[in-house]
């Protein structure tokens, strides 16, 4: 059973568990990007991979920063996010429809750790661990850039989706 008796626990406690979701994004980001249509969009998947892994090297250092062994601990809700993920990859879908809902499938896994380093961030913060906030707050910068860019590629999907629902039949009528 986890043992939760002080700040100190829960911060060692959600490390392991944003450890375990991390890696387990390493293995789908892959995936992702082999099923993305887009070229923007299997970048931005290409990217994040490369970036996951300096994560996945920054969280070592907190856990080495604060004395503990590297480990993590099975993150369920990561690994329903992935689960779902994958649904998405084997349903018989339109591609610009499947990158739509590949952008969607990534963002919640971006909202899921956005949340988790925005609580380990205040925990180091709270406790005085100066080097542990720097490493964590990074990988939250990141995490926040990465949302945003797959908004901004959303949006443009979505555009040219819409333009080309519409636009279709026109032009053979003028
Ligand atoms: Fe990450």
């Amino acid at each position: 059973m986890t043992k939760l008796a002080s700040l100190d626990d829960l911060l060692v406690h959600e490390l392991q568990d944003i450890y375990h979701a991390e890696n387990q994004i390493l293995k789908a980001l892959p995936k992702l990007a082999k099923a993305a249509t887009h070229p923007d969009l299997k970048r931005a998947f290409e990217d994040h991979r490369r970036e996951t892994e300096g994560q996945v090297r920054r969280l070592e250092q907190v856990f080495k920063l604060l004395g503990h062994p590297v480990k993590g601990k099975k993150c369920e809700g990561m690994a329903g996010l992935i689960e779902e993920g994958k649904k998405l990859l084997a349903a018989d879908a339109e591609p610009e429809v499947l990158d739509a809902a590949l952008i969607a499938a990534a963002q919640k896994v971006e909202h899921y750790e956005i949340a988790s380093y925005g609580c380990v961030c205040t925990y180091a913060e709270m406790l005085g661990y100066d080097e542990a906030h720097e490493l964590l707050g990074q990988n939250l910068d990141e995490e926040e850039t990465t949302d945003e860019r797959l908004t901004a590629l959303a949006e443009s999907v979505i555009n040219i989706e819409a333009e080309e629902g519409s636009g279709e039949g026109e032009d053979s009528s003028r």
